[in-house]
């Protein structure tokens, strides 16, 4: 059977990067986790021993740090840096943009609005770059404005990488007709759409459409309707124990495709095991 993979599929760039980043330095240790897959640490520390900290206080003399792929707060850095320890940075460059966005403008007294979750380590260390932190806010609604006093009339607004563009701009529209100056930054990464994208053009040319990935990922199944809209016979499946021959009889070209947490390594399995038939 011919394989075709989608143009952009799986992992997105900057955790591939990670990974590649990780494997280069074996017996290291990363702070906090380095991507949302815990499959992938595990491989990371088994086959590479890529460790896993929690807290500053686990780092040793002569240890090599790798920053995680969400980045973390400056202050942490700084403390890190302070260490006897090799620091290694794969923070993805779509997340050390916002940190320095914020870090210039808060230096040229804007008020800093950040459109995304509180808690999320990348939102975190974003807000750290800002110089005042009584002067930083993060929201997920417009409505979250209504009580905010800002210290300056000149605003600036980024957003968390994964947001919606859409809900971005309600955003700003809440803010631009209450303020004298708003400086809009489009920080929104594309990655997770270009999959679908990819998925959309891929399903319309092949027989037959396999979508790897985790049976409960949002992501995934949303791959899973797209592929259908265009190929009836798409199935999804988490790694290649679950294919099953019949589903090929008769076809010619097989499209594949993967959700944003499959590893290469389960995807590559899937298509050995496509191409065998
Ligand atoms: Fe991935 Fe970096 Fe975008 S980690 S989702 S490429 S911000």
């Amino acid at each position: 059977m011919k394989v075709k993979l989608a143009s952009s599929y799986g992992f997105c760039f900057g955790v591939k990067r990670a990974i590649k980043i990780a494997e280069e330095y074996k017996n290291s240790a990363t702070m906090g986790p380095l991507i949302h897959n815990t499959n992938e640490i595990d491989r990371l520390k088994n086959d590479y021993n890529v460790g896993l900290y929690n807290s500053l206080d686990e780092v040793k003399d002569n240890d090599t740090i790798i920053i995680r792929t969400h980045g973390i707060p400056k202050f942490d850095l700084k403390n890190l840096k302070a260490k006897d320890a090799k620091v290694i940075n794969a923070t993805c460059p779509f997340v050390t943009t916002p940190q320095q966005i914020v870090k210039k403008m808060s230096a040229e007294e804007y008020s800093i609005v950040i459109f995304g979750d509180k808690d999320h380590p990348e939102v975190l260390g974003v807000q750290s770059y800002a110089k005042d932190q009584d002067d930083v806010f993060v929201i997920l609604e417009p409505e979250d404005l209504n009580n905010i006093k800002f210290k300056y009339s000149k605003i600036a607004t980024i957003a968390q990488t994964t947001k919606k563009k859409e809900k971005y701009l309600e955003i700003v529209n809440t803010l631009i007709p209450k303020n004298k100056e708003v400086r809009v930054f489009n920080t929104i990464c594309d990655a997770t759409f270009e999959n679908q994208d990819a998925a959309r053009e891929l399903s319309k040319e092949v027989d037959i459409m396999i979508v790897i990935g985790g049976k409960n990922s949002s992501n995934t199944k949303q791959l899973l309707n797209i592929s259908k809209e265009n190929c009836i016979d798409s199935y999804l499946l988490e790694d290649e124990r679950e294919l099953d021959p019949k589903w090929f009889k008769n076809k010619k070209l097989c499209g594949i495709t993967a959700g944003a947490s499959t590893p290469d390594w389960v995807i590559q399995k899937v298509v050995n095991q496509v191409e065998a038939y």
